[in-house]
């Protein structure tokens, strides 16, 4: 497995391999691996001869007062975990390779970023598209694979590929959870273990709304306050949203159908901001 930190190394990678007719499969991540990751790993392998991962925690997509110096890191323990899988190669650029001196373009999705997360975090979004579509251009895959549990980040970036005409396939992976049904996230590290109970809220919500929608519940204001006092019983989390929005457009949906995704952010004990999502009908539901 090489690790590349050049953008014009890593391009130059990437031309020679496409000459010689391999396809590759770009995972995005910001690091910290766990099993969600190399799920992603494992799933971009399946489709592509080559799989190259893009490890850069990007601070354009973080807000001032967000968690960029808590993130967690772990570059040693993620190149090993790397090693085990089929990766052959890993591009870490520094933000300075990335964001050089005079550096003023941005890639902005409009209306997709006014919902759900790109409410409480102006300007998160438009990092995030900047950043993809620049590592899109630098190691111009056939691939990009990003998982669920990003439910919005993701429908951003197919918005992204179909307006931009990106000929690159994105693939959408399932969340991957702890045995207790906490989804991976590489924030988890930062989780107090006294506030697990109270990070679970978020996998229980989906559950007992499921249950809901099959007992048949389907306005989601009734939904919306049973799922309120759900997680506000316990005393650390605080709801950043909890919404019913088509899994497309993202609107604010009514009554529950196919197409319903719940979304919820919630924050632990004031700094561990976590996400889950979820379809709510089968045959969706998981
Ligand atoms: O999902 C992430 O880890 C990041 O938002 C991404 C896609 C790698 C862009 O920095």
């Amino acid at each position: 497995m090489e690790i590349i930190t050049n953008p014009e190394a890593m391009h130059q990678w990437s031309r020679e391999r496409f000459r010689s007719g391999k396809t590759i499969g770009l995972v995005p991540t910001m690091g910290f691996f766990h099993e969600g990751h190399l799920s992603l790993m494992r799933k971009a392998a399946e489709v592509c001869d080559l799989v190259v991962v893009s490890l850069f925690v990007n601070p354009t997509q973080f807000g001032p007062n967000e968690d960029l110096d808590r993130y967690p890191r772990n570059f040693e323990r993620d190149m090993a975990l790397a090693g085990q899988e089929r990766v052959a190669a890993v591009f870490a650029p520094t933000p300075d390779l990335m964001y050089p001196d005079g550096f003023q373009t941005e890639v902005r999705v409009k209306e997709l970023a006014h919902h759900l997360c790109g409410l409480s975090r102006p300007g998160h979004f438009t990092g995030v598209t900047t950043v993809v579509s620049k590592l899109f251009h630098i190691v111009q895959p056939d691939v990009a694979v990003f998982g669920e549990k990003d439910f919005q980040q993701l429908a951003i970036i197919r918005r992204m590929v179909k307006d931009l005409n990106i000929g690159i396939t994105i693939i959408g992976h399932p969340i991957v959870r702890e045995a207790d049904g906490l989804a991976m996230s590489s924030r988890n590290a930062n989780l107090d273990p006294a506030h697990r109970t109270a990070a679970l809220s978020l996998s229980t919500a989906l559950k007992l709304t499921r249950e809901r929608v099959r007992s048949g519940i389907i306005d989601t204001t009734v939904l919306h306050r049973e799922l309120e006092a759900h997680i506000h019983a316990h005393p650390v989390a605080t709801i950043d949203y909890v919404s019913f929005v088509d899994c497309e457009t993202l609107a604010a949906a009514a009554t529950v159908n196919e197409r319903t995704v719940l979304a919820l952010a919630v924050k632990i004990d004031g700094k561990v901001r976590l996400i889950d999502n979820g379809f709510l009908l089968e045959p969706n539901a998981a």
